[in-house]
């Protein structure tokens, strides 16, 4: 992406203080991603599974650059605040159409920064026994981690910095910049809470994934 074409998304690359990774980059990385999905579920019609709304464009992508059958389905989680009693466990408001018995499942994440929702949300799948479940991450965060988790798949790993763009929002805004970036502290105050660190977003309520 050059400064052109990040220019072109006006008001939005305004907010934006620094690309950290360009659209170019992210394409060339999920084709790679795809290739080997391909290989790996030779024969194994995968289902892919992901969360919505973050995951939209890379499942997208994704789903393009695999070249063997695969199927598709999506859950709709609603956060709770990371401060509250049980911290990583969400509310499922939409759950799975496909029945994952017996199935080989890839979920598929925008980004993982704690891990407590993946955490959560893995242990509710596997109790549905699938024949095995594998996770694929585009945005790996691993210094904030606070839970070990297995990771077949990692796009890229990202400092521990606040992030959007390529589906990854900010109270609803810059899900479709086509690069992902870091936001100027006056655009992430701006409708947050204060308790929020602007670098790193912790302390944020995260109402929609
Ligand atoms: P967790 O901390 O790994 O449980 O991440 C929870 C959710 O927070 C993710 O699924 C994202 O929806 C959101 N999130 C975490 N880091 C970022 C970021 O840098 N930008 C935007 N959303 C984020
Ligand atoms: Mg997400």
């Amino acid at each position: 992406m050059t400064d052109d074409m990040a220019a072109a998304y006006g008001e939005m690359a305004s907010d934006i203080s620094e690309i950290l990774v360009p659209a170019a980059d992210i394409q060339r990385r999920v084709a790679e991603i795809g290739q080997a999905v391909s290989r790996d579920y030779a024969g194994r019609n995968p289902l892919l599974i992901g969360v919505l709304k973050g995951v939209l464009f890379f499942m997208a992508d994704l789903l393009r650059a695999i070249t063997i059958p695969v199927e598709v389905d999506f859950m709709a989680v609603s956060g709770y605040a990371p401060d509250a009693r049980a911290p990583g466990v969400v509310r499922l408001v939409k759950d799975l159409e496909i029945p994952i018995g017996g199935r080989h499942v890839l979920f598929v994440e925008d980004v993982i920064d704690t891990g407590l929702t993946l955490n959560y949300l893995l242990r509710n799948l596997q109790a549905r026994q699938p024949a095995s479940l594998e996770v694929c991450v585009l945005f790996d965060k691993p210094e904030h981690r606070l839970i070990d988790l297995s990771l077949k798949y990692v796009g890229f790993q990202l400092p521990d910095r606040f992030i959007v763009g390529y589906g990854l929002d900010h109270r609803e805004k810059y899900r479709n910049l086509p690069f992902v970036g870091l936001l100027k502290p006056e655009a992430f105050r701006r409708g947050a809470k204060d308790l929020a660190d602007p670098n790193t977003g912790h302390g944020q309520d995260f109402g929609s994934l």
